[in-house]
């Protein structure tokens, strides 16, 4: 198959082309490189620099033609959402509207749209949560990636173009960036590695931490690859139903440095503390049994093997 990628020099986004590429497809990526790097792009593939706002996008998916557009380019972060609610809505909603655009006149099959389980179901009271559970987005991050997956439901009732909407949990791993919230795994580690002491955010009534569900972006990329043919018209979260309390993963990285031999000073076995930032949430974590049963797939690596794994690469970037 023929599949266009946004986001492909970012961190998942990245991973998800190597993957694509491995399983024989031909693949072109879009990316402005505003957090994506040029060292992430797969040599194999073909780049295209351009913002998914521009008129240059959309003719680039009228050239290339795409069979599928699997759509991870996005402003991400959720505390620059909450500082600039319009250039998140501009990028995330103006900026997918284009592709979709483009998408429908340029005869793509599916798009394949990656949400975020994190984010779109707000502070849920069923946990861990299903995709049945109705979201409450309560950040503008959350409400663009919402937004666009009723978008979608939009261009499949209107034109057929059909649809499959990951709703990611934590991603991490290998070329993930310390920046954002959703970094957190990346941050530990490089101040681990640096000697920096680490924050950790938390509500007055939980010190250990915020609850995430972890999920190892070889899991990711298996999701997308699944989603390829399966999952048509429907959304399905991808982690791996275990929440770990931001405490509790500084531990497991903190032994996952000193399992690798690096040398550690004892005082940062402690963490720094600090309340949490508008648009945090308690707690998320996700069922995936939807996933399990529709796209065939589930998470393989468990949280201290991803965890070395993504160590090695990072120790390898030193
Ligand atoms: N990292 C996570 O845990 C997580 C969780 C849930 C959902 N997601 C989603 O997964 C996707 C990928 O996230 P990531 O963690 O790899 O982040 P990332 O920042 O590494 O990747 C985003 C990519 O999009 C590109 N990009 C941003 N704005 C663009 C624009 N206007 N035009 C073209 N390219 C643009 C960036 O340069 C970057 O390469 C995003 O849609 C994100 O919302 C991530």
């Amino acid at each position: 198959m023929k599949i266009l990628v946004t986001g492909g020099a970012g961190f998942i986004g990245s991973n998800v082309v190597d993957g694509y590429i491995g399983a024989g497809h031909e693949v072109v990526i879009m990316d402005n490189l505003y957090t994506g790097k040029r060292v992430n792009v797969n040599p194999e593939a073909r780049f295209y620099k351009l913002d998914i706002r521009s008129p240059e996008a959309a003719a680039v998916i009228s050239r290339e033609r795409p069979d599928i557009l699997n759509h991870h380019a996005a402003q991400m972060s959720v505390p620059a959402s909450v500082a600039d609610p319009g250039f998140d809505a501009d990028v995330n909603i103006r900026g997918f509207l284009n592709l979709l655009e483009a998408a429908v006149k340029s005869g793509v099959k599916k798009v394949i749209f990656i949400s975020s389980g994190g984010a779109v179901y707000g502070e849920a009271e069923e946990y861990p949560t299903p995709e049945s559970y109705p979201p409450k987005p309560l950040s503008p991050y959350a409400i663009t990636k919402y937004c666009s997956e009723h978008y979608l439901a939009y261009y499949r009732h209107q034109y057929g173009l059909h649809y499959t909407t990951l709703r990611y949990a934590n991603v991490y791993g290998p070329r993930q960036i310390p920046h954002g919230e959703a970094g957190v795994v990346a941050i530990f580690m490089n101040n681990l590695i640096n000697g920096i002491q680490s924050m950790l955010n938390h509500f007055p009534e939980d010190e250990r931490g915020m609850v995430r569900d972890y999920c190892f972006v070889g899991d990711v990329v298996s999701a997308n690859l699944a989603a390829l043919t399966r999952g048509s018209d429907d959304f399905f979260n991808i982690g791996t139903g275990q929440g770990t309390r931001t405490g509790d993963l500084y531990d497991a990285i903190f032994n996952a440095v000193k399992r690798a031999g690096q040398a550690i000073p004892e005082e940062m076995s402690q963490m720094k503390k600090q309340l949490a930032r508008p648009g945090d949430l308690k707690k998320s974590c996700l069922t995936i049994r939807k996933a399990v049963q529709s796209l065939n797939w589930q998470p393989r690596i468990k949280l201290a093997e991803g965890l070395d794994k993504t160590l090695k690469w990072r120790l390898n970037q030193i």
